[in-house]
């Protein structure tokens, strides 16, 4: 398979970034269009692509600040809580580029002033992947310390596999430049909204997957050249093939179809062949 047939998230982004689309996320469960939802509007610099043979996501160091035992919960924020809002966004996948469920995420950060809680657990806490690989987390930017540049720390671990300690980091920051833990591969997706600001990442983690072990049965290798004609309530696998005014369409992530998901009207989930 060449370059150019490869599923490639960025592609899906950049197609779905172009299109303005958001549909609503709950009614599809695909990843492209969870984050063209949170990314609409200005186009932002893109995370990292996730295709069948991308690298795993880095790991890096845990430093001094890491405290097991984290409670559960996906907000550290408080109502009074100082500091510019963040919300950060993804999916965790496994090397065939298809959705953890139930992944562990544990994240740590500084406060707005910079400084860790070590002696309870404020900016601390973990929390798990839906059935879609999708986590959020509600937190505030992270305050600069001595010697870093902006980061958020976190832990990511699929079910029975070993933990992927790393760190995310923001566009932008001055400090990228002079860190030396710093590395581009971790760079969020960064966008304002209002006062407060959305972030983007999604994991890969070295687990092997079987490309075909969570699609549906009505899989593209039972699908004549040329596809069958595009029908609303079909749920659809990607790399199926469909027909739809004259044309052929490729199935870019699994979903079932819509009034008004017509593959030309929805790029993030069909190309054009
Ligand atoms: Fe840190």
């Amino acid at each position: 398979m060449d370059e150019e047939n490869k599923l490639s998230r960025k592609t899906v982004l950049k197609a779905a970034l172009a299109a303005g689309v958001a549909a609503p996320v709950a009614l599809i469960g695909g990843p492209a269009l969870a984050r063209t939802s949170a990314a609409g509007g200005a186009a932002p610099e893109l995370t990292p692509a996730c295709h069948d043979d991308d690298d795993p996501t880095i790991a890096q160091t845990e430093g001094p600040y890491f405290k097991p035992n984290s409670p559960e919960r996906t907000s550290l924020v408080t109502p009074g809580t100082p500091g510019t809002r963040l919300t950060v966004t993804g999916y965790v996948f496994g090397r065939a580029c298809l959705p953890i469920g139930r992944a562990l995420l544990d994240f740590w950060q500084a406060d707005v002033n910079g400084a860790y809680d070590n002696t309870g657990y404020t900016f601390r806490g973990h929390q798990y992947t839906n059935a879609q690989g999708a986590f959020t987390l509600s937190t505030i930017v992270p305050g600069l310390y001595p010697g870093r540049t902006r980061h958020i720390h976190v832990k990511v671990q699929a079910p029975g596999r070993p933990v992927l300690t790393t760190q995310l980091y923001f566009p932008g920051e001055p400090r990228n430049n002079t860190d030396t833990i710093f590395d581009a591969r971790l760079l969020m997706t960064v966008r304002d909204n209002g006062s407060a600001k959305e972030a983007a990442f999604d994991f890969v983690l070295d687990v092997p997957q079987t490309p075909t072990s969570t699609r549906p049965t009505s899989t593209s290798t039972s699908t004549p050249p040329g596809g069958t004609s595009w029908a609303v309530g079909t749920a659809y696998a990607a790399g199926t093939r469909v027909t739809y005014g004259g044309r052929g369409y490729v199935c870019l992530q699994p979903h079932t179809a819509q009034p008004g998901w017509e593959p030309p009207a929805v790029p993030a989930l069909w190309r054009a062949e």
